[in-house]
């Protein structure tokens, strides 16, 4: 057993940037089947180039995992065009900050739409397949922010608090159909959506660092390695589980010297 994922049709949702960029360059490398969806279809074409170095068989998709309809055309063609899913990513997100007593209509729509929503129905979709299949694998990525609390956070926090749960009910759901269903919680990773936060104010920048035992924030590449192994047959009995990787965060706050 290893983490090679030859023969394996694998579904990076937000694959084309960021944290799901990367898990798609690096199933990619393992030698997965690999089909990204986004809304962005210059960045999605951009990253279908890169994966196809690696001489494997790459789509992309366009969809707004906002809309269910949406959703449900997007796997048909998914499948259509790479087989059936044998692993599902689900990583699309987007976080609004707002204060809990000023959050608008249309920030809780659009967080929990994309958060929660989109990820549920890309999972309930794919999984009646692979219910019938009687395999397959689901990864959910959740946040340090669905453990900790963070003020000023709320809806991004509800929304990831909501995938840690949706995994477990989901595994305990298709365990039975030898379906895994799994969940990652990264925190601060230097990506796009942290652009308009810490990235561009150093006061802030100081603050996410302060709280890291590790003393540094996380590249997107520290999140691939969990990927890999929930995706592979070496986490074969484990499911339900969320793995967090998160330099230490949600442990404790390390004492300054
Ligand atoms: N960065 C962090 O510090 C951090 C920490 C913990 C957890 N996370 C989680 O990790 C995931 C990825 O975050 P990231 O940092 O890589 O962010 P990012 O660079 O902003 O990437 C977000 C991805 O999601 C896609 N997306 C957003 N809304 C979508 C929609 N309605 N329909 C389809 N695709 C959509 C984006 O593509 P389009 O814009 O083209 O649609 C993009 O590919 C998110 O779920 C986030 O909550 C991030």
């Amino acid at each position: 057993m290893n983490f090679n994922l030859e023969n394996r049709v694998a579904l990076v949702t937000g694959g084309s940037r960021g944290i799901g960029k990367a898990i798609a360059l690096a199933f990619s490398k393992a030698k997965a089947t690999v089909g990204i969806v986004g809304r962005d279809r210059l960045a999605l074409q951009q990253t279908l180039k890169e994966l196809k170095r690696s001489h494997i068989h790459a789509e992309a998709f366009v969809a707004d995992l906002k809309k269910l309809d949406e959703i449900e055309s997007m796997v048909r063609t998914a499948q259509s065009k790479l087989g059936s899913i044998d692993i599902l990513v689900n990583v699309a997100g987007i976080a609004v900050l707002e204060p809990a007593e000023s959050v608008s209509e249309d920030s809780w729509e659009k967080v929990i739409n994309t958060n929660l929503k989109g990820q549920f129905f890309c999972a309930s979709r794919i999984g009646s397949e692979m219910i019938r299949r009687k395999k397959g694998v689901i990864i959910n990525v959740s946040s340090e922010e669905g453990i900790v609390a963070v003020p000023g956070h709320v809806v991004y926090c509800i929304s990831k608090a909501g995938i840690i749960h949706m995994t477990k009910v989901l595994a305990v759901e298709w365990g039975k159909y030898g379906i895994r269903v799994n969940c990652i919680a990264p925190a601060a990773v230097n990506t796009q959506m942290n652009q308009n936060y810490w990235l561009k104010d150093k006061k802030a920048y100081k603050w996410v660092v302060d709280r890291i035992a590790m003393g540094r924030v996380s590249e997107v590449e520290d999140i691939t390695g969990a990927a890999l192994y929930l995706a592979s047959d070496l986490s074969s009995f484990v499911t339900g589980h969320t793995l967090v990787v998160d330099g230490g965060i949600s442990v404790g706050t390390p004492r300054k010297e």
